[in-house]
């Protein structure tokens, strides 16, 4: 996830430079962006050296990039912490008098501000009445922490702790401690040492389950099947052939999703070399080894949730509910041959007890199947 990291001139800035290595450490990429005021609190090249880029805070530089709009745009979430009463002030009636203030009004992405400050500055009219007024606009406020304030004395406006405020501004990590094994993108069976038999899948869903199930705090291993970008956060093992997928695949796991399109069948007489024209073989094809149920054979405590490709037309939950049986999986999702390569889907959620249609952009659809399924792996005792 792009996170717009925003940081004003509390005491609490310090803590920052925590939130900044967190958030990376589970694979977000975050761009911080501190007010001039903050910088008296916490040293620029702490935040540029944690963050890996530069800062520059000026907003009339390189104003042809018009760079409030584009670092408030590019956002997926606009995170202020510890935010200021001053901040507060200035977001709520519409301020925008410095680059991270034009950057928020600019974002389309959800906002979550996170106040820190003395008691009596907490509980003050103006600031309580800045709160109802950000809450008002879909602005997530998090109440701060009661605690040691900034001298002898203790109270209400401590900035929560680094994990309070992931698991707040992220949700809970449900999936913290799981081991997550995802399969993606599409298998290669060699004709010879150049040629193929392979399949249009892009692997954007698999890619995008195994961001979500990051996202929620797993340890993610990404079995990626001829795949070019990875997303950062997570293990990956490269493999192209179903023969190559089944030995990556050789490993324990709390949860497997196998989003991969798995060729059904891989070329018997195989060609040592480059076949030449002159030489255009008959090729000889048997089925492959049946993955996600000998995995689900061997792995009983996994939870296993497979994809089921359905042609135009077909019936997707019956031919997904007969694979929930055949596999021994938990999980089907149900799709039909439209979902091959586009970035919009329709898929059905199969369980013994459920068939739920969702859809949307893969992304959306892959963050709404590992949420559930996390769900029916907590409730279960998985
Ligand atoms: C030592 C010191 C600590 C401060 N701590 C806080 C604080 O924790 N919370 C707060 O709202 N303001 C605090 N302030 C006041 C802010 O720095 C001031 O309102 C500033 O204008 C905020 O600027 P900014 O919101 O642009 O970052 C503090 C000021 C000083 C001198």
């Amino acid at each position: 996830m792009r996170i717009l990291l925003g940081i004003t001139g509390g005491i609490a800035a310090y803590k920052a430079a925590g939130l900044v290595r967190a958030l990376s450490e589970l694979g977000h990429e975050v761009t911080v962006l501190p007010t001039e005021n903050a910088l008296r609190f916490i040293g620029k090249p702490t935040l540029e050296a944690l963050s890996g880029h530069a800062i520059d805070l000026d907003l009339y530089s390189d104003v042809s990039a018009v760079r409030h709009v584009e670092l408030g745009q590019q956002a997926d979430l606009v995170l202020v912490a510890p935010a200021t009463a001053s901040f507060l002030g200035r977001l709520a009636g519409g301020i925008a008098d410095d680059l991270l203030t034009n950057a928020v009004m600019a974002a389309k992405a959800p906002v979550v501000v996170c106040p820190a400050m003395h008691s009596e500055m907490w509980e003050n009219g103006a600031t309580q009445r800045n709160v109802r007024e950000l809450q008002s606009q879909g602005v997530r406020i998090m109440p701060p922490a009661s605690g040691r304030l900034t001298g002898e004395d203790s109270g209400i406006g401590r900035l929560p702790e680094v994990e309070d405020i992931i698991s707040f501004a992220l949700g809970p990590m449900t999936l913290t401690g799981k081991r997550v094994l995802v399969t993606a993108g599409g298998t290669r069976e060699p004709i010879d040492e150049v040629r193929y038999i392979g399949n249009s899948s892009s692997g954007r869903m698999g890619l995008e389950i195994a961001k979500a199930a990051r996202d929620l705090g797993a340890a993610v291993t990404l079995i990626a099947a001829n795949l070019e970008s990875i997303p950062a956060g997570m293990e990956v093992l490269r493999v192209s052939s179903v023969s190559e997928l089944e030995q990556a695949m050789n490993r324990g796991s709390d949860l497997l999703v196998m989003a991969a399109a798995v060729s059904d069948f891989e070329v018997a007489n195989t060609y040592r070399g480059k076949l030449p024209r002159s030489q255009a073989p008959k090729i000889e094809l048997k089925p492959t080894k049946d993955l996600l149920a000998g995995y689900a054979a061997k792995h009983p405590r996994t939870f296993c949730v497979g994809f089921a490709l359905v042609e135009t037309g077909g019936d997707i939950e019956k031919t997904a509910r007969q694979k929930l049986w055949d596999k021994g999986c938990k999980v089907v999702i149900g799709n039909s041959s439209k979902a091959l390569g586009a970035t919009e889907t329709d898929v059905l959620f199969v369980t013994a007890d459920e068939a739920t249609p969702l859809s949307g952009s893969k992304g959306t659809v892959a963050s709404e199947i590992v949420s559930r399924v996390s769900q029916l792996l907590v409730s279960q005792g998985n």
